[in-house]
């Protein structure tokens, strides 16, 4: 039997370069070895839980990020693309995890600490924000998955996951195997800048390339990157150490040899920033063209992108009623069967 994947995104706005590097390329490689079944889930269940107040936001990203996906080269004859609110079992799945977590245990989650103080939610908390580690659990464990492709910042919701499968199985008898998260390689992949150099490329922070942007707008954003303030004179020595276009050279461009002598000039002065934001242009562009012709493609077809969704939906809530079928026997409560 193949092995199982589960990934997804929450649908807060279009997918930008840093989901690429981070995610979509591991998810497209994955497709490819032909060795998984790999789900991507669209979890708007989850974007609720810090957006409850802005539900036009998620309405109107879910196709967008359906989009970026088959843009890039998710196949829906390869992997299962669906919708998480379209899965009503995972809801019920995450109601019976939720018996087996202490609020504690909830607060102690790195990465749900440093997200309630970006959200400014010390003193609000929705119960359903500090829960949704419990319903992310549900997601992945809704599908038996085996592993599941993801950011640094998504370990310690792997980790409660396991906890979860320990006390579940202790309690009810063996039901779930441990789920192993996979990360992608390369400094950079596991968090992209952004173009003005923040760590973290974001919609918020207005500092993000998206993979629907237009060849102006990348030529205009590129030419706005952040590169070394003490570069001023085409003639002064440069530094490539958090210039961000040398960073995001090193990420996207194949030519290392070209760009290791571009650094040369660079460092040694006589090399314009314009020179290496051109050649940067180019590669990025020659990435992103194809993902922006596909893109055209299905946004002149939106009832094929809603059909190839609606048949993810049918696929995935196959494969978790047979594992809630499971869970109300184990748990005892399958009066009726
Ligand atoms: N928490 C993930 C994010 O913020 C999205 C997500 C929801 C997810 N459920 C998941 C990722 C299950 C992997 C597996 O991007």
């Amino acid at each position: 039997m193949k092995k199982i994947i589960l990934t997804g995104d929450r649908p807060t706005g279009k997918l930008h370069l840093g989901h690429y590097i981070g995610s979509l390329k591991n998810r497209i490689n994955l497709q490819e070895t032909g060795d998984f079944e790999q789900y991507i889930m669209i979890a708007d269940v989850q974007a609720l839980t810090d957006n409850a107040k802005n539900p036009e936001l998620i309405k109107n990203s879910v196709f967008e990020v359906a989009m970026d996906y088959l843009s890039v080269g998710i196949d829906p004859k390869k992997s299962v693309i669906f919708i998480q609110s379209q899965i009503p079992e995972l809801t019920e799945l995450t109601t019976y995890f939720m018996n087996l977590v202490t609020l504690s245990r909830l607060e102690r989650n790195p990465t749900v600490k440093q997200e309630i103080k970006q959200k400014h939610f010390e003193k609000s908390l929705p119960v359903g924000f500090l829960n949704y580690p419990i319903s992310q659990a549900a997601d992945i464990l809704g599908f038996k998955a085996d592993y599941v492709p993801a950011g640094e910042d998504q370990l310690p919701m792997i980790e409660q996951t396991r906890e979860i499968v320990s006390s579940f199985n202790a309690i009810y008898g063996k039901t779930f195997d441990n789920p192993e998260p996979i990360i992608p390689e390369g400094k950079f992949a596991r968090r992209l800048p952004g173009i003005d150099g923040n760590a973290k490329m974001g919609k918020s922070l207005n500092n993000a390339i998206y993979l629907s942007d237009d060849e102006k707008t990348l030529h205009s954003k590129v030419m706005s990157m952040y590169t070394d303030p003490t570069h001023i004179k085409i003639s002064d020595p440069g530094h490539v150490e958090g210039n961000m276009v040398f960073l995001y050279l090193d990420v996207f461009g194949e030519d290392k040899e070209k760009i290791s002598e571009l650094k040369k000039q660079y460092k040694k002065g006589g090399l314009g920033d314009v020179v290496v934001k051109n050649y940067l242009f180019e590669v990025l562009n020659c990435l992103l063209k194809p993902i922006r012709e596909k893109r055209k493609y299905y946004e002149n077809r939106p009832e094929l992108v809603k059909k190839i969704v609606f048949e993810g939906n049918s696929k995935a809530r196959e494969v978790v009623q047979q594992t809630l079928a499971d869970v109300r026997k184990k748990i005892g409560i399958d009066y009726f069967n």
